[in-house]
């Protein structure tokens, strides 16, 4: 049974990683369950200088899910180098770093910065980012600046380079297409749909900022619909999430195309969720006769 996934010039162990936000920067979850066994840890999002995050509350939950407006709280790509990443890389498992940034420019000095440290696997480029010198918009929605985005953090690195889209788009497949032709090696979908909460006792939404993002069970569907859509509109191995808490849900995500998954909400439940969905996986390929994780696909009805 091969667990293996390719993705660019590297190989991960297994198809279950950690999705990033939700699970630190992976050594705060050490004592929970054993790292080792993952196929990814995708840390929380660095950026080139600290970022404080927004103002609390940053967290609602809704009916099966979760809304976060957290503000990319991290502590720079120098602090991230110095103190968040070398514990980890004594890891069997593979550590991707999430990008961010207000900027081109920013984006590709932390990828600059990264890119010689020991242990580090590759990256997840997070597109969900307002963009300033847009007013604000997310990078994630014009096409011609992603492929510009992804080209230029190309030029920089051989490491792989994940793609990871926004699904509040008219069309994800427009948007996977573009990182693909700017050089991706792989792309990650879905990161949270925006969503809002208001508490009718203050008239006011429950998150300072008004909306957040939406996670968990609730935005499965949605998930499942666009890496399905995405698979089909790309070459490239699709990592897929949103709201995977079991092995089945995994495998849904497996089915329509994805080449491996990740795990966010559903740890803040469970820590040990990621090992039992690798485990159920497993289990699911042997009783079917599905010789390696990657062929899962190709095994839809
Ligand atoms: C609290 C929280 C923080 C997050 N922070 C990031 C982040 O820094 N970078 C990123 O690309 N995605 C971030 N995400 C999105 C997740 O990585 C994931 O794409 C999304 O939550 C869907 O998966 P899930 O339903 O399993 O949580 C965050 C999600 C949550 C819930």
């Amino acid at each position: 049974m091969i667990l293996s996934v390719k993705i660019g010039s590297g190989t991960l162990n297994n198809p279950v990683g950690v999705a990033s936000g939700t699970f630190g920067y992976g050594s705060e979850y050490e004592q929970l369950l054993d790292l080792s066994r993952l196929g990814a840890i995708y840390t929380k999002a660095v950026t080139l200088e600290a970022r404080a995050g927004n103002e609390i509350p940053r967290m609602v939950e809704t009916p099966s899910g979760l809304l976060n407006s957290i503000g990319l709280a991290n502590v720079g790509v120098e602090r991230f180098l110095a103190e968040k990443l070398p514990p980890l890389t004594g890891l069997r498992c593979a550590i991707i770093a999430n990008v961010a940034g207000a900027s081109e420019d920013e984006y590709a000095a932390v990828v600059e910065r990264l890119d010689g440290a020991p242990g580090l696997f590759g990256y997840e480029i997070n597109l969900s980012c307002p963009n300033v010198r847009h007013g604000g918009l997310a990078f994630g929605t014009d096409p011609r600046q992603i492929e510009r985005l992804t080209g230029r953090l190309r030029a920089i690195t051989a490491k792989p380079l994940i793609v990871k889209l926004t699904p509040n788009v008219t069309d994800i497949a427009v948007i996977a297409k573009a990182a693909e032709a700017g050089g991706a090696d792989a792309i990650s979908c879905i990161n949270t749909l925006v969503g809002m909460v208001i508490d009718t006792g203050t008239r006011r939404p429950v998150l300072p900022l008004g909306s957040g993002g939406l996670s968990g069970p609730a935005v499965r569907p949605v998930g499942v619909a666009m890496t399905w859509k995405v698979s089909r509109s790309v070459a490239i191995p699709v990592i897929g999430m949103g709201g995977i808490m079991t092995a089945d849900d995994a495998l849904q995500y497996l089915l329509a195309g994805a080449s491996a998954v990740q795990i966010g909400t559903g740890t803040f439940v469970d820590p040990s969720i990621p090992i039992k969905v690798l485990e159920g996986i497993e289990e699911y390929c042997v009783r079917e006769g599905i010789d390696s994780v990657e062929k899962v696909k190709e095994f839809l009805k």
